[in-house]
């Protein structure tokens, strides 16, 4: 056991860090209140290597690994989850699932671009009636000579606007169930594609969320990746990936939100004191503290056990999971440490609160996780 990062994990760190406190933070607040996509910062996070970090460097990736990866997201979403959850779903959603399964001439095709950050991916698997029960997919894919016919309606999608590569779950054998679901890459802009209303949301603001319209939108037989009645095991292995990325993202809310506390408990005076001299708020920090160090020793474990090759579907629920209830107790009391001003927009703390909820249903509720675990446990 080995609980030492190495100078290439400490300098990726550092990287993140100073990037967010130098150009996510500046501005974090208005894009929160005008809901509006960072977009200049995404370029720049896609020209410093954040946006393809664990993607092979013959593909114009980082070559990283995991934990490298979680690092940084852990960095970013203290300051800015909007920001960081772009580069999730492009890293751990888009990128690791075209990566591993997409054929070599998708790969050449879309990966560069994407790794980059000069094309941004989306990972379509919500519906209207389909979003924890994934296997209930509406959408279809019908095989017509050398395409496939889609059809059908996707909800909640992040960088549903800001996308222009969309990897799309729909069913091509509804009599197979799940096991007649297949995944297509779609690309913004083929005719019956459109994208419908941006979702006006509790947290995560800036970040940008779709539902997606698709009416006989022609996909070429070689869009789709794997084999026929491969997407929802392509969704699913995707997703005990993506869960990591989320759970660094929570466990950034909460590392940030504490971080703020801690500042704010030194420099507050009540009573004639620092109002961390008062054993309340000490008892507070101090379950903080405790919680988010917790939360961090299952995600990073997570990350090793990706990077070791070893199964981990069960260890990123688990991440997920208790790094999202983390996220959220975090926020919670660091806005009571804050008193009225963490009501306030410019103390940060209630945004962070409203950002924390999001991780708590994204990529597969607590209640999912739950179910994730409890058969592994079963087993
Ligand atoms: N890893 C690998 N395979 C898995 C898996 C996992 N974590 N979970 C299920 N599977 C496989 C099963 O082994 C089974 O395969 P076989 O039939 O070959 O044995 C198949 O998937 C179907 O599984 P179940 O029979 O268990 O199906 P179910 O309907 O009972 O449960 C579920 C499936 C686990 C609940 C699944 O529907 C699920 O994970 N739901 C949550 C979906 C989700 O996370 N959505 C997030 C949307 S994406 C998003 O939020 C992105 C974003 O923009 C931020």
């Amino acid at each position: 056991m080995n609980f030492q990062l190495t100078e290439e994990h400490l300098a990726v760190r550092e990287a993140a860090r100073e990037f967010a406190q130098s150009e996510l933070l500046p501005g974090v607040i208005d894009r929160d209140t005008e809901a509006k996509f960072p977009t200049e910062q995404i370029r720049k996070m896609g020209e410093l290597g954040f946006m393809g970090m664990m993607t092979d460097p013959k593909y114009n990736g980082g070559g990283m690994d995991t934990l490298s990866y979680v690092l940084a997201m852990e960095e970013l979403s203290k300051v800015d989850a909007s920001a960081s959850v772009s580069m999730s779903v492009n890293n751990s959603l888009v990128l690791w699932g075209l990566e591993k399964y997409g054929s070599d001439a998708q790969k050449e095709k879309y990966i560069p671009k994407l790794a980059t950050g000069e094309l941004i991916g989306a990972f379509c698997l919500s519906e209207p009636e389909a979003g924890s029960d994934a296997t209930s997919q509406r959408t279809t894919a019908e095989l017509n000579g050398d395409h496939y016919l889609l059809n059908g309606t996707k909800n909640w999608i992040t960088n549903g606007n800001t996308a222009s590569i969309y990897l799309v779950i729909a069913q091509t054998d509804p009599s197979k169930g799940h096991k007649g679901i297949s995944v297509f890459i779609v690309e913004k802009g083929w005719e019956g594609f459109v994208i419908g209303k941006k979702e006006d949301k509790l947290g995560i603001r800036g970040s940008d969320t779709h539902s997606l319209m698709f009416t006989d939108v022609k996909v070429p037989v070689e869009n789709r990746i794997g084999a026929e009645g491969f997407g929802f095991t392509f969704a699913m292995e995707t997703l005990n990936g993506g869960r990591i990325g989320i759970a660094a993202q929570a466990l950034g809310i909460a590392a940030g939100a504490y971080e703020l506390a801690l500042a704010y408990s030194k420099e507050r005076k009540a009573f004639g004191k620092p109002i961390s001299q008062h054993q309340a708020i000490q008892f507070k920090l101090a379950d903080m503290a405790t919680q988010i160090e917790a939360a961090r020793l299952l995600v990073y474990k997570a990350a090793w056990l990706k990077d070791q090759g070893e199964d981990y579907a069960h260890a990123s629920a688990m991440a997920k999971l208790y790094a999202s209830e983390v996220a959220m107790n975090v926020t919670v009391e660091a806005v009571q440490v804050h008193g009225g001003y963490g009501y306030v927009k410019e103390y940060h703390v209630e945004r962070l609160m409203r950002d924390a909820k999001i991780t708590q249903i994204y990529e597969g509720t607590s209640e999912i996780q739950k179910i994730v675990i409890s058969r592994g446990v079963l087993k």
